[in-house]
């Protein structure tokens, strides 16, 4: 839905008319004509007029940053303030948050989701939407919850990307490239006993794999550390018939940590 206000000066007014377009559902900002991006773009790159530079500008590399930024973060607190202050990636622009985690840093079993939604974009916290709640359900199921002071109960939960993608698009390669240094050091810091990844995004990070219908409920490795990898709640609401197979997966979890 676009966003065809004129509002000139008066910020309650303004403030009340963004109040009633994010009540009405809008979750895009556009303008009133099209732009042509590629057209930007190409302004963009067009040769300057000015001299060349005597030195070479060393263009940024993103996952080398990421990377170093990522390494000399010493706590989860640092490395959520390093990804704040990253500034290579497009989604940040577009979100109003940055999804860092949600539950017990000390878990034994750290769930690893895709991208946030529009309802964690709003609150800052992963998984709060209706998948959110298919997934606390699931996981109550034996036991383990995000609120849970007991470590061997409780949850940890991040995602790859911790800004929304736009209109909840999938998250492109070079996007996960990018934030995969900060997955990796989060992982790292957290220290799990067990990653469970949660749909093909997470599965496709962490391990290269995809196909996450194949691929669900067959414990693999990665970083270090058992993974097993299960359908996203979301995927659940769509199609109800596979919860049984979740289920399963839930089993063979709750199996894996008594054992
Ligand atoms: N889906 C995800 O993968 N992560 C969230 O945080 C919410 C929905």
């Amino acid at each position: 839905m676009g966003i065809a206000a004129d509002i000139a000066g008066d910020w309650e007014a303004a403030l009340a008319a963004l109040s009633w377009q994010v009540d009405a559902g809008v979750d895009e900002v556009i303008g009133d004509a099209p732009v042509n991006r590629y057209e930007l773009a190409a302004e963009v790159r067009k040769p300057a007029s000015s001299p060349a530079p005597l030195v070479p500008v060393q263009a940024a590399d993103p996952v080398a940053e990421a990377r170093a930024m990522a390494a000399a973060a010493p706590s989860l607190d640092a490395l959520r303030e390093a990804m704040a202050s990253y500034d290579h990636c497009e989604l940040k622009r577009g979100a109003r948050n940055l999804v860092f985690a949600d539950g017990n840093p000390a878990a034994r079993v750290l769930v690893l989701g895709e991208a946030p939604g529009a309802e964690e974009d709003r609150e800052g916290r992963p998984f709060v939407g209706r998948a959110g709640q298919l997934l606390d359900k699931m996981f109550a199921a034996i036991g383990l919850g995000r609120t849970a002071p007991d470590p061997a109960q409780a949850l940890y939960i991040t995602n790859v990307l911790p800004w929304r993608p736009p209109g909840n698009r999938d998250p492109e390669p070079g996007e996960i490239a990018m934030l995969l240094p900060f997955v990796e050091r989060h992982i790292a810091l957290v220290n799990p006993e067990v990653i469970v990844v949660m749909g093909n995004t997470p599965l496709y990070a962490l391990t290269g794999g995809k196909g996450i219908l194949r691929a669900r409920g067959t414990w693999t490795t990665a970083l270090g550390k058992p993974v097993l990898p299960m359908t996203h709640p979301a995927y659940l609401l769509r199609n109800p018939a596979a919860k049984r197979e979740a289920w399963a997966d839930l089993l063979s979890l709750q199996a894996r940590l008594r054992g």
